[in-house]
């Protein structure tokens, strides 16, 4: 599954790897691996998501095996494993927010998009998915968008129409 969508092969920049060598500068000697997730983090920053051939790369600085970084990367919902959207759209689907509509405003933004879950538009702006609960369940329906992580709350069709024309404008 992992190799999917993955046969570019994947430069890190000078910049990167001095990113990688700060970040695991933090930690102890023989800890690295501690340093995996921040590294990950940067890794998708730079390119949007983290393929295979990206998570090869970050198990080679850390050296340890790359099954460890898969582990991890699979482990998060922050990680995406395919291209995504400039603007991903984290709508909750937890019990309370599906209580008010969650899932049909997931239906809704697939539909509105024409895409499928986790699949970037054809123009490269949005993507969708669904994430567990955002802590902000009385303010449900609610999503989030990164990288700030933005809340929107009390979410209807008429407001995912409006912010998806603004976020089209920026
Ligand atoms: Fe959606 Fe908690 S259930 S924010």
């Amino acid at each position: 599954m992992l190799r999917v969508e993955d046969t570019a092969a994947v430069e890190f920049s000078t910049e990167l790897l001095a990113k990688c060598s700060e970040i695991i500068s933090r930690y102890p000697e023989g800890k690295q691996k501690s340093a995996l997730l921040p590294i990950l983090h940067e890794v998708q920053a730079v390119f949007g998501w983290l393929s295979a051939n990206s998570m090869d790369k970050v198990a080679e600085i850390l050296n340890i095996k790359d099954i460890e970084v898969y582990e991890v990367a699979t482990f998060y919902t922050q990680y995406f494993l395919k291209p995504q959207g400039k603007y991903v759209l984290e709508v909750c689907r937890t019990g309370p927010c599906c209580l008010v509509g969650a899932e049909k405003l997931m239906e809704y933004i697939g539909e509105k998009l024409g895409v499928k879950e986790n699949e970037a538009t054809a123009d490269g702006l949005f993507s969708y998915r669904g994430v567990e609960c955002l802590a902000a369940c009385g303010y449900a329906p609610v999503l989030q968008i990164g990288p700030e992580y933005t809340f929107y709350e009390n979410l209807t069709p008429e407001s995912v129409d409006k912010l998806i024309e603004e976020l089209k404008s920026k």
